[in-house]
């Protein structure tokens, strides 16, 4: 069975479009066959990431859920562009960035049951491992329903206190949805303070397990989503923190599967 992580966080800027992509990347290096969905409908970006060239999107998740395309068409295989040569895939769904298309989606939601109902047809279609989430950032409908499907759900934080407040709500939501697994990340933790702890104060915190501790890095701040960070510094601490990351969440989503979720 395919296993779906949403990556959601409750504030905007956490890293989620980062991580997902480069947690994408490294999955499909160890030969898994990916897709990332860019369900932030209202700001996409992960394409950026990924180095999507516009003009190359034809057809987006925006078309899919305003009924004018298939889910299938708006898949675009990355993996030449990523230069992966061994048995793993990335696919990219993007969504519009058209301004029109956008307001759209503010001004009337979408049909969030739809992209749920299609996932299966696509996971056939590809044969995919991973079904990767990038999210709207916060409490909101979509977003709802669609971790409600997921096999893990991963929270990203940062150690303020607006984030921990957040998550707070984020996590309680999780649980009444009845998401299998919870899983943390800490993001941007400056290097004065301890990773251990800021791990512990999470898990403590929250009562789920802490799966990664990634700095607030200059490197990657510098980079600016200009690419994919693992891809460029393939031996750089948050390289391997990120594919210890993704080892786990793939052991989380099989863990999950054997319970018939
Ligand atoms: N660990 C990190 N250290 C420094 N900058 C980071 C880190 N993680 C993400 N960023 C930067 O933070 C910004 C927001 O990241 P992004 O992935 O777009 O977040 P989100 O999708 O949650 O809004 C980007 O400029 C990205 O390069
Ligand atoms: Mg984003």
């Amino acid at each position: 069975m395919t296993a779906i992580v949403s990556i959601h966080s409750y504030r905007g800027g956490t890293g989620k479009s980062n991580i997902t992509a480069n947690l994408a990347y490294l999955a499909a290096l160890q030969g898994k066959r990916v897709a990332v969905l860019d369900t932030d409908l209202q700001s996409p970006g992960v394409h950026v990431v990924f180095g999507m060239e516009k003009e190359r999107i034809t057809h987006t998740l925006t078309d899919f859920v305003q009924n004018k395309c298939e889910l299938e068409e708006c898949a675009y295989q990355m993996s030449s562009a990523l230069e992966l040569d061994g048995g793993g895939a990335v696919w990219l769904l993007p969504s519009s960035m058209r301004i029109e298309d956008i307001m759209r989606v503010i001004d009337e939601g979408y049909d969030v049951g739809k992209l749920n109902m299609q996932f299966a047809a696509l996971n056939e279609a590809l044969g995919l491992d991973l079904l990767l989430i990038d999210t709207h950032p916060g409490l909101n409908r979509e977003t709802m329903l669609t971790t409600a499907i997921s096999n893990v759900l991963v929270l990203l934080i940062r150690p303020d206190k607006q984030d921990f407040h957040g998550t707070a709500v984020m996590v309680e939501l999780a649980g009444r949805l009845g998401v299998p697994n919870i899983a943390m990340i800490a993001n941007k933790v400056v290097s004065r303070i301890d990773h251990a702890d800021v791990k512990k104060k999470i898990a403590d915190a929250f009562g789920y397990e802490v799966v990664g501790v990634l700095p607030l890095d200059e490197d990657m701040a510098n980079l600016g989503s200009r690419g994919l960070f693992c891809k460029l510094n393939p031996d750089h601490p948050i390289t391997h923190e990120l594919r210890s990351i993704a080892a786990r969440l793939m052991a989380l989503a099989s863990e999950s599967d054997g319970d018939g979720e």
